[in-house]
């Protein structure tokens, strides 16, 4: 498939990890897109009537677990703007000290199917390794792209638990659980 696996380079795509005041000067934009994937209907924790108040307090939530330490966020910016992101949950849990979970893996819907979800994710399985993770969860909708993007990437499926979650519409949304052990 034309481009898969392209550098990020290649792909004009540029991935930093964000610091607490990195993550507050970027809420705008992480808002912007946060919005854009819920209106497009993904079940990521937000329904239609979520207004773009709520997407900027989601993300200034975040900024603050960034900056505790907490969450590890990942923005993915081509010509300078912020066209998706990922985020590292560190689990703070004593006898968890291995495991850490990736959340929110986001593509604004005008940037999509050009490598940049994997690429997002890969970045996020290094940043675990360097934290001495070593072994990742995620859930994911049953329905959505990210179930391929998963599989592909070498995780494995758990199984899909029915009734979950809503969709953004009120539907019921099944969620799907994979794990990764990293080498
Ligand atoms: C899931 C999501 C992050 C994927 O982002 P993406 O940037 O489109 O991901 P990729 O480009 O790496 O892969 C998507 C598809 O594009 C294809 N692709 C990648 N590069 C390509 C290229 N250069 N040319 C053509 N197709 C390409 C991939 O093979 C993949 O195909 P598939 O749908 O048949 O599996 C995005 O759809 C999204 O934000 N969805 C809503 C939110 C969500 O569900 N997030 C996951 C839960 S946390």
């Amino acid at each position: 498939m034309k481009g898969q696996g392209m550098s990020e380079q290649g792909m004009g795509l540029d991935i930093g990890v964000l610091d607490g005041e990195g993550a507050r000067q970027d809420i705008p934009a992480l808002a912007a897109i946060l919005q854009d994937v819920v209106a497009n209907g993904a079940s990521v924790g937000f329904m239609a009537w979520n207004t773009p108040a709520d997407y900027r307090a989601y993300w200034a939530g975040v900024a603050e677990e960034v900056a505790a330490g907490r969450v590890l966020l990942l923005a993915a910016r081509q010509a300078g703007g912020i066209v998706g992101t990922a985020q590292l949950h560190l689990i703070g849990k004593p006898n968890q000290p291995h495991r850490a979970e990736i959340a929110k893996v986001l593509v604004h819907s005008a940037a999509r199917r050009q490598g940049i979800g994997a690429a997002l994710v890969q970045k996020a399985e290094a940043l675990a390794r360097l934290h001495g993770r070593s072994l990742l969860v995620l859930d994911t909708d049953e329905a959505s792209p990210a179930r391929r993007l998963y599989a592909r990437l070498g995780w494995t499926e758990v199984g899909t638990i029915p009734r979950y979650a809503l969709m953004p519409d009120g539907g019921d949304c099944a969620s799907t659980f994979f794990y990764k052990e990293l080498a």
